[in-house]
């Protein structure tokens, strides 16, 4: 299968017809319909498939030596957020296939093992926490936190894993794993529109998180209920949102506020609450939480005369990431020097980044488009992806 060939069969699964973009949660049918082509892919190749206990997937390709430990590991993600696009998490996962494929005819003896991994739930569309199968296998999530997570269906993380065949309990870090991975590349569509190569390497992942905001005050009927006798959680809601925006301006971050949730939801019914769920980012910690901090009291100081209850929770946060410096002027190094770029997205390799060596190679992005159905990367580019992966793999695991 060419990289086109895998392209084109990942292309329809979970696709929204009507142009909404992808929609491919944790163990939902498409997300698995993606799963099950990765194992097709692996089996092809007669790599060994590895499960590891948090639905994480790694095909393995071994040197005839026999070797197994100081592997290199690259893929990424089959997962998307709600209406995302084609080439985020997929597009590592295929490349690494299509350069392991390149590697093979050129005859390339391995000297340690390449791994090609999907990590489940990078994107947190279903349970709500970022690169969820990365921070179990590194252990930057409690397990017991982990098990608890309820998606909009409400169905637990463990229920969900436990009908998938996993075993929850079981969930956790896996230090046998991780022992056996020496670095770990991952190839990523870039997200913005910094990169005007059509390979660039990352150099670090600013500090982000998701925070959860819920309004509680009290339903009732939107033509009898006098406007002085209202507790309308919507209002503080409102001023919340607009709150993110002048913070992240004030403190030279980025605050958005992408979902809501309103109970009952009803056009004729003020609502009983309202929930709305935060994600900043920003160049250091301290601005980052600046901006949350600021968004909490304005939504608090907008409650107050509505007679709205305001509760703050943090869903995940990581703490700025700088790639290994050796690992990624290596990457740079073996493709002729390459561009060296931040990026504002979470990434598996960021989370991996606290246990092994990461690296990323990132792929243009011309429109600087993602988390959207019009994100999009050139063929070439991609092609060119392909390659420099390769290269690298080639430079880590034989030389
Ligand atoms: C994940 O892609 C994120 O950066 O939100
Ligand atoms: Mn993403
Ligand atoms: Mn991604
Ligand atoms: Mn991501």
């Amino acid at each position: 299968m060419s990289f086109e060939e895998m392209w084109a069969d990942l292309l329809p699964i979970g696709k929204d017809d009507a142009g909404g973009g992808y929609h491919r949660f944790a163990w939902t049918p498409p997300e698995l319909e993606c799963r099950a082509w990765f194992l097709d892919e692996a089996r092809r190749r007669g790599l060994d498939v590895e499960h590891d206990p948090n639905g994480n997937m790694v095909a393995w390709w071994f040197p005839e030596s026999g070797a197994r430990d100081d592997a290199v590991l690259t893929g990424s993600h089959l997962d998307s957020v709600p209406g995302g696009g084609a080439f985020d998490g997929p597009l590592g996962v295929v490349s690494a296939f299509a350069a392991v494929d390149l590697l093979r005819k050129h005859g390339t003896a391995l000297e340690r093992p390449i791994g090609i991994g999907a990590f489940a739930e990078e994107e947190g569309a279903r349970f709500g926490v970022a690169c969820l199968g990365s921070r179990l296998l590194a252990g930057a999530i409690d397990p017991a936190r982990a098990r608890g997570l309820t998606g909009a269906d409400g169905r637990t993380f463990a229920e969900v894993m436990h009908n998938a065949g996993l075993d929850p309990e079981a969930i956790g870090p896996d230090d046998d794993l991780l022992g056996r991975i020496g670095c770990y590349v991952e190839l990523h569509v870039e997200q913005g529109r910094a990169l005007t190569e059509p390979v660039g390497v990352a150099s670090s992942i600013v500090p982000h998180g998701r925070w959860r905001f819920e309004f509680a005050g009290e339903g009732n009927h939107a033509g009898t209920t006098r406007l002085v006798d209202r507790r309308d959680p919507m209002l503080p809601f409102a001023a919340m949102v607009l709150a993110a925006r002048e913070a992240a301006e004030r403190n030279g971050t980025v605050a958005t506020v992408g979902k809501v949730r309103v109970v009952p939801g009803g056009v004729n019914a003020i609502a009983s609450s309202v929930t709305g769920w935060l994600d900043a980012r920003g160049p250091a910690d301290d601005a980052v939480r600046r901006t949350v901090t600021e968004v909490d009291e304005a939504a608090r100081v907008a409650a107050r005369p509505h007679r709205v209850s305001v509760e703050l929770a943090e869903e995940s946060y990581t703490e700025i990431v700088d790639f290994d410096h050796t690992l990624r002027d290596r990457l740079a190094g073996t493709l002729g020097g390459a561009p060296v770029l931040p990026t504002g997205a979470g990434h598996d390799a960021g989370i991996l980044s606290s246990r092994v060596p990461a690296a990323m190679l990132f792929v243009r992005n011309p429109t600087g488009v993602s988390h959207a159905p019009a994100e999009f990367a050139e063929q070439d580019d991609c092609l060119a992806g392909v390659e420099a992966l390769a290269s690298v793999l080639a430079d880590l695991a034989c030389g």
